[in-house]
């Protein structure tokens, strides 16, 4: 498990994993530069301040000091990166346009905070990534070229795929991305399920579908944070997450540009599916740049499952 210079697979830092995966140079240099902002964003979780900003966003949701500060890390980050034409934040009205140094660009929709609301009880939050040729923000999750995310948990990890599977990377105490697991995959039985959003508001067909999980012996695993009931799904290798369509909610809460899109380019990378109860998350074609959507995600035959018993429920 060593190469020519006796350094064992897992020494592998990101940057020469990308290189390694032939990534195109500028998208390389994007993904470095977001897991570098993510060590200035890793401090401002341990040490900043826990209150409300005082502001609201798109959903007019409070916004947390720590989602603002977050958004303007990341933001600066990508401005000043020279590959960046313009960004969409869970955090802002609208896009914002660079003037990048570079024809080879990108844009990203990013979530700089995801479960920001879960730093004050302790729990684990991260910051979700979806990268797209140029400025097409607001085409289907399917066209994008790249997506990630950072979990700030009791490690930190970093998973990103470029369309060529999942790989998973853990932070050394030199705070540098190093390889944990090439080719993630989404292969065994459910397990677990991740049911979000009130059960109260479930519909029938979501109610008979999670009666099932549960009839199957699956285990209830809900953190109330999207980044890590994913990244236990990714990790295990099995398991179903939802947020589905609720009574008086048909869209559910997830919104599709910086939270569904990402996340179902990954679990499709690693052969697991994500849908909206009918169709594929990635074809949806995003109406606005807050769109949401309900979503069912992990393991395919859970989520041909979910389909089979909500696709023609009206909403
Ligand atoms: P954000 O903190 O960026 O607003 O997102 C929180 C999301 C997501 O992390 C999680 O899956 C969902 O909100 C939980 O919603 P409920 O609190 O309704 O369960
Ligand atoms: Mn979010
Ligand atoms: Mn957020």
């Amino acid at each position: 498990m060593t190469d020519e210079r006796g350094t064992t697979k897992f020494q592998v830092d990101l940057r020469r994993h990308l290189r390694e995966c032939n990534v195109e140079r500028n998208l390389t240099r994007l993904i470095c530069e977001i897991a570098d902002a993510s060590k200035y964003i890793i401090n401002s979780i341990r040490t900043g301040d826990l209150g409300v900003a005082g502001t609201s966003n798109l959903y007019g949701e409070k916004q947390l000091a720590l989602d603002v500060l977050a958004d303007r890390i990341l933001e600066k980050r990508l401005k000043y990166s020279g590959v960046v034409a313009s960004v969409i934040s869970e955090e802002q009205d609208e896009i914002i346009s660079f003037e990048p140094e570079h024809s080879e660009c990108y844009s990203v929709a990013y979530d700089p905070l995801d479960g920001s609301s879960l730093v004050d009880v302790n729990l684990a939050i991260g910051t979700i990534i979806s990268i797209c040729k140029g400025d097409a923000l607001l085409g289907k999750g399917r066209d994008q070229v790249a997506a990630m995310y950072i979990l700030y948990g009791p490690r930190t990890t970093l998973m990103y795929s470029t369309g060529n599977g999942v790989h998973e990377f853990g932070m050394n105490q030199l705070m540098e991305y190093t390889l944990v697991k090439e080719n993630i995959t989404i292969d065994g039985d459910t397990g677990i399920y991740s049911p979000g959003g009130q059960r109260n508001l479930y519909t029938e067909g979501v109610e008979r579908y999670v009666r099932l999980l549960e009839e199957q012996g699956c285990k209830l695993r809900y953190s109330g944070g999207f980044v890590p009931d994913i990244n236990q799904i990714l990790v295990k290798g099995k398991g179903i997450f939802l947020y589905p369509h609720l009574k008086g909610k048909p869209e559910g809460k997830l919104r599709l540009l910086y939270e569904l899109n990402p996340m179902a380019f990954l679990v499709e990378q690693a052969g697991g599916a994500a849908s909206d109860g009918r169709m594929p998350i990635l074809d949806i074609e995003p109406e606005t740049i807050d769109a949401c959507a309900p979503v069912f995600m992990g393991s395919k035959k859970e989520v041909a499952l979910a389909q089979e018993l909500v696709a023609n429920e009206t909403r």
